[in-house]
């Protein structure tokens, strides 16, 4: 038999930094040293209390079939949390249980955007956003950023000119950016709030890094006037709580969106894991401890490879104040060591970085298509899964090597 997958399946994308992890693990494999920067994963331990309630529930018998929609006391905790933390109030009406952060992409457009209605999504971003509007046909409408004197700023008038010229249903934001870590100032999320207002937007605020902040404080953009209404916000227990493999997130928004949602997690996974979700419990409602050792080991990673990468001659360097990334601009001293500029001469310095001195990283072009007009160089360093003597080794290689 010849098998030809169906025609949708060609408008199906995919994270191409699991291939990056799939050659380093390759490079490893020989015998080599390799430097972990490239995947969102981490070396942390969920906290004792998290793994102690899972085990618990699941010796008691809570490995059956639940609810679609989440249980009702895991929905009910995560609205108050999410609510509380937002200044906000969301009942569990509002809520829904999801394997993981991811589904909630998927589900929010399949949910709200019909054929040909336009998006606007981040690039760089992360990559399931245009994968999942493109596989759902609507119209991918790409935004960008620009390095402003503290951070990267998202560029409005994209978003403005994409909105004259389109039926745009709408918006993606992530607020502590993947692959950026950047976050938007109070005015630039009134701006982007005022736009979805006016124009009648859904929103979809990826808020997978809310919980991951090294000072200040996170902002929501569901609680801008007129916004909760609109905004249905992505929340993970992911990186909160070093719970990447468990799978276990949820939707929080208007309760005629999450309606639609819980409909299709009954076609798509029936339930999230029952037991899981009791651990879920634990983890709002439980000892913090384990979630701020967290933050802690990683604000100690990200202050010395932040140091560590603005040492570097020809390179550029932000101080997130949340997620786990960094985004350093390489031109110079990508452009110093003769690599030409572009995704080919990119994609060469990336295998080079890895193959030469075993340092692993993804590039700016693993995070969705270049817009026209972008000129910098940047690659993505994740510190979520190296430990800071690794962190300190590894970069002092990439000095030497770049210098
Ligand atoms: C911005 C962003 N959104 C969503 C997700 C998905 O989170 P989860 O692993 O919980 O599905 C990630 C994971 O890396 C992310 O970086």
């Amino acid at each position: 038999m010849q098998f030809k997958p169906a025609t949708r399946m060609s408008r199906l994308g995919t994270e191409t930094a699991f291939a990056v992890s799939g050659e380093c693990a390759a490079f490893a494999a020989k015998g080599n040293k390799v430097y972990p920067f490239h995947l969102g994963d981490m070396n942390i331990k969920t906290p004792q209390n998290i793994i102690d309630a899972a085990s618990k529930y699941m010796g008691a018998g809570k490995t059956g079939y639940c609810a679609a929609a989440g249980i009702a006391e895991l929905r009910e905790a995560l609205a108050e949390d999410v609510g509380k933390a937002r200044g906000l109030q969301y009942g569990t009406e509002n809520c829904t249980i999801q394997p993981g952060g991811k589904p909630t992409i998927g589900k929010f457009l399949m949910s709200v955007m019909n054929e040909s209605e336009g998006v606007l999504y981040p690039t760089p971003g992360y990559p399931i956003y245009e994968s999942q509007i493109e596989f759902h046909s609507g119209k991918p409408l790409p935004y960008g950023y620009y390095e402003g004197n503290n951070g990267f700023k998202l560029n409005i008038d994209q978003i403005k000119e994409h909105i004259e010229n389109n039926d745009v249903r709408a918006l993606i934001y992530n607020n502590g950016q993947n692959p950026m870590g950047s976050e938007s100032d109070e005015k630039e999320m009134r701006q982007i709030a005022s736009i979805a207002k006016d124009n009648d937007l859904l929103v979809l605020s990826d808020e997978a890094y809310f919980d991951i902040r090294y000072s200040g404080k996170s902002q929501s953009i569901a609680s801008l006037p007129g916004m909760q209404e609109r905004t249905v916000i992505l929340y993970t227990f992911s990186k909160k709580f070093a719970m990447t493999g468990w799978r276990l997130g949820g939707a929080i928004g208007p309760q005629e969106i999450i309606e639609q949602m819980i409909r299709l997690n009954v076609n798509d996974e029936s339930c999230s894991n029952h037991f899981i979700q009791y651990a879920g419990i634990e983890a709002l409602k439980g000892d913090q401890s384990g979630h701020k050792e967290i933050v802690k080991t990683l604000k100690e990673r990200r202050d010395i490879a932040v140091k560590m990468m603005n040492s570097i001659t020809g390179v550029r360097c932000f101080k997130p104040e949340t997620t786990f990334y960094l985004f350093p601009n390489v031109t110079e001293a990508f452009v110093r060591k003769g690599y030409g500029k572009g995704v080919k001469g990119m994609a060469k310095f990336r295998l080079d970085s890895l193959h030469q001195i075993g340092v692993s990283f993804c590039t700016r072009d693993h995070f969705g298509k270049r817009l026209a007009g972008e000129e910098n160089e940047y690659i993505r360093l994740a510190y979520s899964g190296i430990n800071v003597d690794q962190i300190e080794e590894g970069l002092t290689k990439l000095k030497e090597w770049l210098e």
